[in-house]
């Protein structure tokens, strides 16, 4: 599976041992940046990440911030995407079992390196439960986004 990963400067030093960990547990890896602490503005990058889920390069993505709550704000802007910020590893799984999330957004300012690296295992391992209210709930963010709901 290839996962797209992104981060600003607030997230940078995070990013780089989540790309290796992840790699280590055998996912594809594409760094969509940024690649120093120079400042930097996390909409590029989440927008970045999020041209690669929509296109079907990657399939799920990870992006870093400082709080996690910017890279969130600007992905779920996108049409299709369903970033969720989290700060626990229950929530992590939950979101991609009841939601359906296709980002994870974490704050290097919030959560250490260790809870980053579950919260990564936990999304990552976690597979949506594609059926009743699930099923019902995400068509019903996909119409709000569409207008439709
Ligand atoms: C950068 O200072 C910081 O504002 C950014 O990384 C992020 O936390 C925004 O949500």
């Amino acid at each position: 599976m290839k996962i797209v990963i992104g981060c600003d400067h607030a997230g940078f030093a995070i990013k780089n041992a989540v790309k290796a960990h992840i790699e280590s547990k055998g996912y594809e890896v594409v760094d969509v940046g940024t690649y120093s602490t120079d400042s930097c503005h996390y909409p590029v990058y989440a927008h970045a990440a999020c041209e690669k889920i929509l296109s079907g390069e990657c399939a799920l993505g990870i992006l870093i911030c400082g709080t996690g709550i910017g890279m969130s704000m600007a992905a779920n802007k996108h049409n299709g995407i369903r970033a969720a910020c989290c700060s626990d590893t229950f929530s992590a799984r939950l979101t991609r079992e009841h939601n359906d999330a296709n980002l994870l957004c974490f704050g290097e300012r919030v959560v250490g390196i260790g809870l980053a690296l579950d919260l990564c295992d936990a999304f990552l391992g976690a597979t949506y439960l594609n059926n009743g209210n699930h099923v019902t709930r995400v068509a019903m963010l996909k119409d709000i986004e569409n207008g439709t709901f």
